[in-house]
């Protein structure tokens, strides 16, 4: 393991006013993607898509520091032969790769999932890094449903894995994303949200700790804490930033170069409005980086712009290019409503 070249990478990853693009969907998350907007999920469609995005010039080379592949991406080759791993690196930006194998039911735990991936793991991103990823993400779910849901042994078995996906990434020279999703579906309220990731995310560190993460070396993908999408009672703009920074200062070692955010289901400005709050009123208290790995905040536009039509590939690229302007900003706590219809 060389530390400091996962170190550069992750100070690279949360670099000033940039932040991540997830596109890393499986094929069944795609493939709801464009259900929504007609189109079938072929593998030139995916790759047209996704070439679209890698290209919009502005965003990759401005504001998005590195983008999440999943396994067809990473070997795919744009409509010029040109590989779309190239086209991110020719913009600046750092290729990652999503190595889990998806959330599975987790035995003995109705309703609860883990995570699953570990078996082959090690040769799996011996392989990665040869196709050019430099970090890595993994994707445990935790839910929240009335009081008995998440168990404790839900969490402990996932961020057990978690830890033990970390360890092999920065064995193979690939910076771990660790995330551990608390879903924000359901009708709990914020506080609920709180107690559960302080559980997971004080948990998480103390696995990291016993297998020997090193945290330099790593970066930490949490959800925000926030209200349930189904509660009636929605916390403010104000509360979901005081809160969020309240438990990860709590609970995260300032060891971690950047902590950067999924969207989870919240609306594009949402998301950015969220991230703006805490980069603008908490940013002197925070010892990481505090950015964004948005899949659905950053690509509902541009999809919803594309809509599996090659003439509309520039106003989904020029839609693309205003959301990654968007939290480019809210990186740096610029970002003000005013500027959204600005363009
Ligand atoms: P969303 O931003 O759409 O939640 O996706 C981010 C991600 O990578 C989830 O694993």
């Amino acid at each position: 393991m060389d530390l400091t070249a996962l170190n550069k990478i992750a100070t690279a990853m949360v670099a000033p006013g940039k932040g991540i693009l997830a596109a890393d969907e499986s094929s069944g998350t795609i493939k709801k993607r464009f259900d929504a907007i007609d189109t079938q999920s072929t593998e030139d469609n995916r790759r047209d898509y996704r070439e679209m995005l890698f290209r919009t010039d502005t965003a990759m080379r401005e504001h998005v520091s590195g983008v999440i592949l999943f396994d067809e991406t990473i070997r795919q080759k744009a409509a010029d032969g040109t590989a779309l791993v190239k086209l991110i690196e020719d913009a600046g930006s750092i290729p990652g790769i999503k190595v889990d194998k998806g959330a599975h039911p987790l035995a003995g735990a109705p309703g609860e999932k883990i995570t699953e991936g570990l078996d082959g793991l090690r040769d799996r991103l011996n392989e990665y890094y040869k196709l050019g990823a430099r970090f890595a993400k993994w994707r445990a779910v935790i839910d929240i449903a009335g009081d008995e849901i998440p168990s404790g042994y839900c969490i402990s078995a996932n961020v057990h894995a978690l830890a033990r996906y970390a360890a092999l990434c920065q064995e193979a020279n690939i910076v771990p994303i660790v995330e551990p999703e608390v879903l924000m579906d359901g009708g709990h309220d914020i506080d609920r949200c709180y107690d559960v990731t302080e559980f997971t995310l004080k948990s998480l560190f103390d696995e990291l700790y016993a297998q020997d993460v090193a945290l330099e070396g790593a970066i930490l993908k949490p959800n925000m804490v926030i209200s349930g999408k189904k509660c009636a009672t929605r916390a403010s703009v104000d509360e979901v930033a005081e809160m969020t920074v309240r438990v990860l200062r709590a609970s995260v070692p300032a060891a971690l170069p950047g902590i950067v955010f999924l969207s989870g289901g919240q609306s594009d400005t949402e998301a950015t409005a969220h991230l703006n709050a805490m980069n603008a009123e908490y940013k002197d208290k925070m010892p990481w980086a505090v950015s964004f790995s948005y899949g659905r905040a950053l690509q509902a536009a541009p999809l919803k712009a594309w809509g599996g039509k090659a003439e509309n590939v520039a106003a989904a690229q020029a839609a693309f290019a205003h959301r990654a302007k968007m939290n480019s900003l809210a990186q740096l706590g610029d970002w003000s409503e005013g500027l959204e219809s600005a363009g």
